[in-house]
């Protein structure tokens, strides 16, 4: 049995999320431990936790451009 490619899915005004095994790598160059198979990447900027969403962009009223949100439109 193949292993199911990792996908990347935009959500419409909120993060992006990972599904699957991904390297992430910081502004230094050194590999983000992925916590869990699923995580959820900020895209609005305001998370304190980064690269992680913890949901702050809903408090924020954080938009996506309308074309951005078809991506994710599932
Ligand atoms: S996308 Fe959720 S806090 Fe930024």
């Amino acid at each position: 049995m193949e292993p199911r490619p990792t996908t990347i899915t935009a959500y419409p005004d909120g993060p992006l999320i990972v599904r699957g095994e991904a390297v992430l790598i910081d502004e230094h160059g050194e590999p983000i431990r992925q916590p869990r198979r699923t995580v959820a990447l900020c895209r609005c900027g305001v998370s304190a936790i980064k690269p992680w969403c913890d949901g702050t962009h809903k408090l924020t009223g954080f938009r996506t451009s309308p074309g951005a949100a078809d991506v994710g439109g599932r």
